[in-house]
């Protein structure tokens, strides 16, 4: 996938804006900008505003840690939010799929790349999950997503995905891994990841699963392809054989995380 640099650069503002994020925050908005772009080109919808945003009032912040449930897509005279689908009592993985994370190119991608490489099961999962969770919350995505799929993943697939956020920003050559080119073009060389990326790379680059939250990594750098068909069909049986998909529906069955699924089902409900 190209990467405008304009149109990057007035997706968050300009570049006043992104000189004033600081470099995890940059990192962040350009690989959400890639993802929303993608799925833009696939929907045939329009993302962005921000720029206008920054125009009508210079002095405002943009909060980008919400996720896409939340926060509205479009130019800024238009962002209202679409209606969501009601979701059965009972809801399932691929329901959530099909009516909250749709069109989800960017980790349907990730999976395929990764069932193609022949990944085990647990890590092509890793890959189907491991970004989700932005259309609860972006920031600290990895955290985020890790718990909130840890009741009904085996424990290595939520390791990985708590792990990947940290990793990308460390090049591993070895196991296939260089460090993302677009982030030193956009970000300058000198990028030195928050204190705590540092320390959870650190701790994860020592760990015996430390290469499943690398394939992570080394599947999401290609999964940026806007010309790429692809379906939730393949990983239906590895859905079937590894996620527990609970009887009550998620959001229902009284897990620890079970009311972030239902968040994610009544993205709408006050308080
Ligand atoms: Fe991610
Ligand atoms: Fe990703």
């Amino acid at each position: 996938m190209d990467i405008d640099r304009r149109a990057f650069l007035a997706s968050v503002g300009g570049l006043a804006m992104v000189e004033a994020l600081d470099p995890e925050a940059k990192a962040e908005a350009l690989e959400h900008y890639m993802m929303e772009k993608l799925d833009e080109d696939a929907a045939g919808l329009v993302i962005g505003g921000e720029a206008q945003v920054a125009a009508a009032a210079p002095d405002a912040t943009i909060r980008r840690g919400a996720g896409n449930l939340f926060g509205p897509r479009g130019p800024a005279d238009n962002r209202q939010m679409p209606a969501l689908a009601p979701m059965s009592n009972t809801p399932t993985l691929l329901e959530f799929f099909e009516k909250r994370f749709a069109p989800a190119n960017h980790v349907l991608q990730s999976a395929t790349r990764a069932l193609k490489t022949g990944m085990s099961e647990e890590i092509v999962l890793a890959c189907l999950l491991h970004d989700v969770v932005l259309n609860l919350v972006k920031v600290d995505h990895g955290w985020w997503g890790a718990q909130m799929l840890e009741p009904y993943v085996p424990e290595r697939t939520s390791w990985a995905i708590r792990y990947h956020q940290a990793l990308r920003f460390y090049p591993d050559p070895a196991n296939g891994y260089e460090y993302p080119e677009l982030y030193t073009r956009i970000f300058g060389k000198d990028y030195e990841p928050q204190p705590h990326i540092k320390a959870a790379y650190d701790y994860a680059r020592n760990h015996k699963w430390y290469l499943d939250a690398r394939m992570v990594t080394v599947n999401d750098l290609y999964a940026f392809d806007p010309n790429a068909k692809v379906s939730i069909e393949p990983f239906i049986d590895i859905i079937g054989r590894h996620f527990k998909q609970p009887k009550e529906g998620l959001g229902n069955d009284g897990s620890p995380t079970a009311h972030m699924w239902r968040t994610m089902m009544f993205p709408d409900n006050p308080l």
